[in-house]
């Protein structure tokens, strides 16, 4: 039986009279990635924020391995390492200087900052790197810095911030590749991410959030199951309309239908396709 290592119980935040979170609850396993999917402005941050104990809920609750948040903060903050949406590296200082000084602000012993400064330089592929200044690197390199810092204390939960946000897709699936690799060495991840791919390549499961509130968790594949298996693109004059079926020949017959007048494109369903969905639903 899997553990349940993170809930998130009806959490609410309010900033003035707008609701940032409305109602949100969900539940992760020990183990699992998770994986948040919203459009802008949905909430995700926000919830991430609240369960590394960076911000407080307006209501609602948070439980790690059972424990109140809250009441439990100091321990909480131990077991999680957060990945910010905005790469918040200092940029003077050397990539080994970056991951000392978190270890001395979680208060490590300085043999274990030393210790797993080695250890995840090396797990990352960046030893060759360690004294090289933030400022020089690319962005893909900044994007390991930030995971591998919040690595430093060993936390039992991750949480990603849009990971990948604005790599090239080489560099990406190095990412997923680092990414898959704390997830099978035991840690529990919980990402946000825009990629659909992503979600699809990575995520056990998922949870769609519109306005604040889960609307669905499932894993990919059920949820594209649900929709069918052949997506249809039709190019209308104004606007790019898509059309799902579960048999190939249904959807061929209007393939043929629709390509006497338009530019058509028959595919498979992917996760995207689930998220436009939902979109399309809310307006
Ligand atoms: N400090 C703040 N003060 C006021 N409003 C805020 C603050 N932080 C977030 N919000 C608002 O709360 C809502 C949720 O924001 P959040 O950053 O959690 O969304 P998100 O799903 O992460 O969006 P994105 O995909 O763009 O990163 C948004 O309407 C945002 O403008
Ligand atoms: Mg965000």
């Amino acid at each position: 039986m899997s553990i349940i290592i993170l809930r998130v119980e009806n959490l609410i935040k309010k900033y003035d009279s707008l609701y940032a979170l409305n109602g949100a609850s969900f539940e992760v396993k020990e183990k699992e990635l998770f994986a948040l999917l919203g459009p802008n402005g949905a909430g995700k941050t926000t919830i991430l924020r609240i369960i590394a104990g960076l911000t407080n809920p307006t209501s609602g609750k948070v439980y790690i391995f059972q424990k109140d948040l809250l009441k439990n903060l100091i321990w909480a903050k131990s077991q999680i390492g957060i990945i910010p949406q905005h790469i918040n590296l200092d940029l003077e200082l050397t990539i080994e200087e970056n991951l000392f000084i978190h270890g001395l602000l979680y208060k490590m012993p300085l043999s274990l900052i030393k210790k797993r400064i080695n250890e995840l330089l090396e797990f990352a592929g960046l030893n060759e790197r360690r004294d090289s200044k933030i400022k020089e690197l690319s962005e893909g390199l900044k994007r390991r810095v930030l995971i591998i810092r919040a690595l430093m204390h060993q936390p039992k939960i991750l949480l990603l911030d849009e990971p990948t946000a604005g790599l090239d897709p080489h560099i990406r699936r190095k990412i997923w590749s680092l990414i898959k690799n704390i997830q099978t060495r035991g840690t529990t991840i919980v990402l946000t991410t825009h990629y659909m791919d992503e979600a699809e390549n990575l995520a056990d499961r998922v949870a769609f959030i519109f306005s604040g509130r889960i609307i669905e968790i499932d894993t990919p594949q059920n949820f594209i199951n649900k929709l069918g298996s052949y997506a249809l693109d039709v190019y209308f004059s104004d606007e790019l309309k898509t059309f799902y079926f579960n048999e190939k020949t249904a959807a061929e017959k209007e393939l043929i239908k629709y390509s006497k007048n338009y530019f058509v494109s028959l595919r498979k369903i992917t996760l995207e396709d689930v998220f436009l969905q939902y979109v399309e639903k809310r307006l």
